[in-house]
């Protein structure tokens, strides 16, 4: 089975002349058999430029929780716009999504707008140094902050030095290496690892960072083990350190308080972007006022010309409201699909001679090809046996039955798709993964 993607090979011939690898953001490169264009969305679904139907799991990677096309925001988006676009001033908007996000997440006393998830978690980290004088990060193995050079070291590994102490990888070439100086790279569910950085880096840590689920890379969808994410917690209050939870991804998703409120642990400063704007380019940080009102009373800088953008902050509160309304009716929803989902993908791995894994939190499923035996519960494990190729393979085989999920593996859930969605998507998984080899009990070839 195969879908034709003459158009969008055309447009990607042409693209590739004015734009660099014909993408906008560099891991959309990574797509099977190459990047594709699209036409247009709803709800569940989205349709490439070839006339190709897609049940849709990747959602712009992870935003529009809600699905394609809801009409509330597209509405209150409309009439903003109609208002005035943009007045390099203040609405009353941004109060009440700031109150939102206030209303919804532990230790959220304050907000500010940005733009973007790499912006909301740089501003943290700056803020972070501003209240503490010092410097240095700890930060996981394999987690992903963005793109910008101060964080963007451990990604894909680290290396040893001479001196013995495990040197962060930048993610691109072009980072200058006197970054690499304040990072200080830790095996994520670690807690030996992390005591030990802790020590070894007493009085110069301005602040822990992590993503509270380690959801990117082809390594996603690790559940921190119990009790790390209160370690951190403990060490950061014993040893004048900041907790930063980067909630990009889990914000709004894992739960309407994120993964602070699934997992019972407050962070001092949180990132969110994704499912906080939805259709709408927004992102924010948030943190206990003592340390938001350093933006205020010192030379804290954070600015941007587009910060608080009205057509996205209305977007962003109109969606919001609608996914907390009816006690998060929307949200529940997501994650009995994505509960269904994953219990389908289930079914499928034990049917399998495959090595397929599924793994999942709230609202997203994780799907991979692995070897190994051992758990999985960092960069280290998650990279142990993975197989990219069968991924790839993958990757195509689906999308050429109708279902997109992410290079990576990812699949997420939204509002929008129904229980008939997810049934037709398992039917094509399995058609999928036999298309990959044959089934236990058959002679493999
Ligand atoms: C956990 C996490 N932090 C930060 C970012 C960066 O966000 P953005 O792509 O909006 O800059 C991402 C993006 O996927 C992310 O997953």
């Amino acid at each position: 089975m195969s879908n034709s993607y003459a158009l969008s090979k055309a447009l990607l011939a042409r693209a590739r002349v004015v734009i660099p690898g014909g993408v906008s953001s560099g891991n959309r490169a990574n797509w099977t058999p190459f990047p594709l264009y699209y036409d247009r969305a709803d709800g569940a679904r989205v349709w490439d430029v070839d006339g190709n139907q897609y049940i849709d799991y990747v959602l712009g990677r992870g935003p529009l929780i809600l699905g394609h096309g809801e009409l509330e925001v597209i509405e209150a988006i409309h009439q903003q716009l109609k208002r005035g676009e943009f007045y390099a001033g203040q609405t009353e908007a941004e109060i009440a999504l700031a109150e939102l996000i206030c209303s919804l997440v532990r230790n959220a006393e304050m907000v500010r707008f940005c733009n973007s998830g790499s912006e909301a978690v740089h501003a943290c980290i700056r803020l972070a140094r501003s209240a503490t004088g010092r410097e240095k990060i700890i930060r996981f193995v394999g987690h992903y902050h963005g793109w910008y050079d101060g964080i963007a070291w451990g990604f894909s590994g680290v290396k040893p030095s001479p001196g013995g102490r495990s040197l962060p990888m930048p993610m691109s070439l072009g980072q200058p290496s006197s970054d690499a100086v304040n990072i200080v790279p830790v095996e994520w569910n670690d807690p030996d690892a992390f005591t030990h950085a802790v020590t070894t880096n007493r009085g110069q840590v301005a602040a822990v960072i992590t993503e509270p689920i380690m959801f990117n890379g082809f390594w996603s969808n690790i559940q921190p083990l119990n009790s790390f994410l209160r370690l951190l917690r403990e060490q950061c209050d014993s040893n004048g350190m900041l907790l930063i939870f980067d909630e990009v991804q889990t914000g709004f998703r894992t739960s309407l308080g994120g993964a602070a409120e699934h997992f019972g642990v407050a962070a001092d400063l949180s990132a969110f972007a994704k499912a906080l704007g939805g259709s709408v380019c927004l992102a924010a940080f948030a943190g206990r006022k003592e340390l938001m009102r350093l933006l205020a009373e010192t030379n804290t800088v954070h600015t941007g010309t587009y910060n608080a953008y009205p057509p996205a902050v209305v977007g962003a509160l109109t969606h919001l409201t609608l996914l907390a309304e009816k006690s998060g009716a929307r949200l529940k929803r997501v994650h009995h699909h994505a509960a269904l989902l994953e219990r389908g993908l289930r079914e499928l791995a034990r049917e399998t001679q495959l090595p397929f894994v599924v793994r999942a939190s709230p609202g997203a499923v994780t799907t991979a090809f692995r070897g190994a035996a051992t758990p999985v519960t960092n960069f280290r494990s998650a990279g142990e046996g993975l197989d990219f190729e069968l991924q790839r393979r993958w990757h195509l085989a689906l999308q050429n039955r109708g279902v997109r999920i992410t290079p990576e593996g990812l699949w997420y859930v939204s509002a929008a798709h129904s229980a008939n969605d997810i049934e037709v998507t398992i039917d094509a998984a399995q058609d999928a993964l036999r298309s990959l080899s044959p089934r236990k009990g058959d002679a493999l070839c």
